[in-house]
């Protein structure tokens, strides 16, 4: 690769070079920014285009290709990317959805099913996994991550680029993946979509940077860099983060791109012009610029005023032949290009079957009281709710290649998995907001919001008169897929007010009531909580989502996802998390003076790693030792008993605290998981094994190392579990 490499840039113009560093969108599918490209076809043939993102399938792909590879002097192939987010064309659940399954194999599954469908579609390159830790559910983006905890937040991250990877890059059908949004996007101040983001280094290096640097280690082969900035200088154009920690500390040896026009973005925060801005991010360790073209416009002058370097370009430039090189686009441009495979590969009956199973396994169950689910057969069911029946909410944000037409809703779902054995009416109830100017901005790729031509009462009473002529009644309620994702912060994440008066007048009918809940965020759910029998959070669960939601709803799944991320009360406790770091004075009961609010408990609604299933578990829990082997680590051991009438699978959690450390250290940190099935009736036991490597952090002068001491733990089914034991390191 370096005698290939470095002999094809002998023969590059410096134009030539930087022309490589840019990448650009035709922009004829989402563009997310304001500036889409111009002149595309000239620029290819100029030799000023490294990539492309927005153009999917093999035709239009193998005619940009073409144009690469036989009209531009030096034949450079480019490489093709998108927004391949969860799922190519067979979508899956959004990705907070899939992280609730809390099941490495088949979230890595998901991401090879995704690179096959997208290298059949002529794509090689995708912008995903996105691993920023998330606490603040107003940010929209929550729905694009795994949630608010690194260590699993970590495993999510390496499952998803070993997925998408696989072992090697070249075969037509794995894809480079690109991790995002390289740092710290998920922090961004009072939950505002693009805002500033300011931390300490130990709550980088502990909390939020671990599953950057798990998909670093698992090999990932580019990154991109986030919109805000650390301490103070944008991601883009940091060079402490895109190169002394990146590549430095880390090892990283890929290239890292901008997000979309983020150099440009630098101007508004008021680092420069876009001279000065792209000069300074191309030191910084930037190597290809996301549509702004500033790379393009101003990298020659800055050279030819000494402002950076040609080694800064050959560097940069280097970095993106390489990966061309891996992904074996030297050898044949077109390796990813095959109409045939597009036609026989994407959207498979076996793609969908697994996206199905996918989606059920990323349900969580928050309540049943009385055992209100699974619904039994026999039932007359009122369906109502504005997601009850509609598919154009299915498949939820960055679905750029689903096509919402595709996807199943529920009240189909219902139909195909019951048939005749069920009596189902429908009502829709309530708009999913009466909001106009809300609807609009839901409906920015589409319409996700339509307001009924009829009035919120007369939608109201159809529905309560159905319920009333009803067993039970299943209310399918939440946002519009475009109310989570970019550029989508809520300040009140409740469900809109035209749902929650549905709820009510629903409520009064005395009929018992089952919300499933679509978002892509946790949202405030307290007043559903008390009011509601049951509520099944489904996120959005993509183009199988009604088949899946039935097979959950009547009993053929038994629902076993769990919270990545906590649900709070109501707004007021945000940021809220379950490893937060104890205070000085901890809650008591009737004590004014210890950590507290007025009007609302500490706890959150719903914590994180909490989720039901139709049967129950029993748990018994044993160590191998008092004291931790400094070589070989202690076992944890735990015999889960099925005490319940139904088979499930159960997510296995193990939690630590560490008494006493150098610095405070948070009240409960996740440790280990494992999911498993236990038949009803049966016990399974499961080993854990921790090492004082599991026990090691970043200390104050960022050296990665544990204390001695004792450290309490427990095994459980969802964080709010006590300890039942401790240990001793030495
Ligand atoms: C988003 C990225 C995305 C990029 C390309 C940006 O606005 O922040 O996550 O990959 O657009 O579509």
């Amino acid at each position: 690769m370096d005698v290939f490499v470095s002999g094809l840039m002998q023969k590059m113009t410096i134009e030539e070079k930087i022309g490589q560093l840019n990448l650009i969108t035709p922009g004829s599918d989402i563009p997310t920014g304001s500036v889409v490209s111009t002149d595309v076809e000239s620029k290819i043939k100029n030799g000023q285009v490294g990539g492309m993102f927005g153009v999917i399938g093999p035709e239009k792909i193998r005619k940009a290709q073409e144009l690469a590879v036989n009209e531009s002097r030096l034949k450079i192939p480019l490489i093709f990317g998108s927004d391949v987010i969860h799922g190519h064309k067979t979508t899956f659940p959004i990705p907070l959805g899939l992280a609730s399954s809390w099941d490495t194999g088949l979230i890595k599954k998901s991401a090879q099913i995704a690179a096959d469908e997208a290298t059949a579609d002529g794509l090689n390159w995708v912008f995903s996994p996105m691993v920023d830790i998330a606490r603040d559910p107003r940010w929209g983006r929550v729905a694009e991550g795994s949630g608010e905890d690194a260590y699993l937040g970590s495993q999510m991250a390496k499952a998803m680029v070993m997925g998408y990877q696989g072992d090697d890059l070249s075969k037509n059908n794995t894809v480079m993946a690109s991790v995002k949004h390289f740092a710290l996007y998920g922090a961004s101040e009072a939950g505002r979509d693009y805002n500033t983001v300011d931390m300490s280094k130990l709550r980088m290096y502990n909390e939020y940077l671990p599953p950057y640097k798990a998909a670093v280690e698992a090999g990932v082969g580019s990154v991109m860099s986030s919109f805000n900035v650390v301490d103070g200088i944008p991601a883009t154009g940091n060079k402490w983060l895109l190169t002394d920690l990146l590549r430095g500390e880390w090892g990283f040896d890929g290239f890292v791109e901008s997000d979309y026009t983020s150099v440009n973005e630098m101007i508004d925060h008021g680092m420069g012009d876009l001279q000065a801005v792209s000069a300074l991010s191309l030191k910084a360790g930037l190597d290809m610029d996301m549509v702004g073209e500033g790379f393009l416009t101003t990298l020659k002058k800055s050279l030819d005023e000494g402002k950076v370097t040609e080694e800064d370009i050959n560097l940069a430039c280097r970095r993106i032949l390489e990966a061309k090189y891996k992904l074996g686009l030297f050898d044949d441009p077109f390796r990813y290009i095959d109409e045939k495979r597009a036609e026989q590969s994407i959207l498979t009956a076996e793609n969908r079957a697994f996206a199905r199973e996918a989606a059920a396994r990323s349900f969580v169950l928050l309540k049943n009281g009385k055992q209100v689910l699974p619904l039994a057969a026999s039932k007359k069911i009122a369906l109502v709710g504005p997601l009850a029946n509609n598919n154009s909410n299915m498949l939820g944000t960055w679905a750029v290649s689903g096509n919402p037409q595709l996807s199943v809703g529920v009240l189909d779902g219902i139909k195909n998995v019951m048939g005749a054995d069920v009596k189902v009416g429908y009502a829709k109830g309530a708009n999913i907001t009466d909001d106009a100017a809300l609807a609009k901005k839901a409906n920015v790729f589409g319409e996700r919001v339509d307001i009924d031509a009829r009035s919120p009462e007369a939608l109201i009473a159809e529905a309560v008169s159905l319920a009333k002529d009803s067993d039970v009644v299943v209310a399918v309620v939440g946002e519009a897929s475009e109310m989570s994702g970019e550029a989508a912060s809520r300040s009140d994440i409740g469900l809109p007010e035209s749902q929650k008066k549905l709820l009510a007048a629903l409520k009064k009918t005395g009929k018992p009531l089952v919300l499933v809940v679509m978002s892509g965020r946790p949202l405030t759910l307290e007043w559903e909580n008390e009011n509601a029998d049951a509520i099944l959070q489904v996120w959005f669960a993509g183009i199988e989502a009604g088949n899946a939601i039935a097979d959950v709803l009547f009993g053929n799944y038994n629902p076993s996802g769990k919270l990545p991320m906590t649900f709070p009360r109501n707004v007021g406790q945000i940021p809220i998390f379950y490893n937060h770091l104890p205070t000085g004075r901890p809650f008591e009961e009737n004590s004014k003076f210890t950590t507290q609010y007025l009007d609302v408990p500490n706890e959150p609604l719903f914590p994180f790693g909490f989720g039901l299933s139709y049967t129950t578990f029993a748990y018994k829990t044993s160590q191998s030792a008092a004291e931790m082997d400094v070589q070989n680590g202690i076992v944890f051991t735990a015999e889960i008993t099925n005490t319940g009438n139904f088979d499930g699978e159960e997510v296995v959690q193990l939690y630590i605290h560490q008494k006493v450390g150098v610095i405070s250290r948070p009240v409960k940190e996740l440790k280990a998981f494992k999911k498993i099935m236990v038949k009803k009736g049966e016990t399974v036991k499961v080993d854990f094994t921790l090492t004082v490597d599991d026990l090691k952090y970043y200390h104050p002068d960022l050296d990665f190392t544990y204390d001695p001491g004792v450290f309490e733990f427990f095994i459980g089914t969802s964080s709010d579990g006590a300890f039942t034991g401790s240990f001793v390191v030495k």
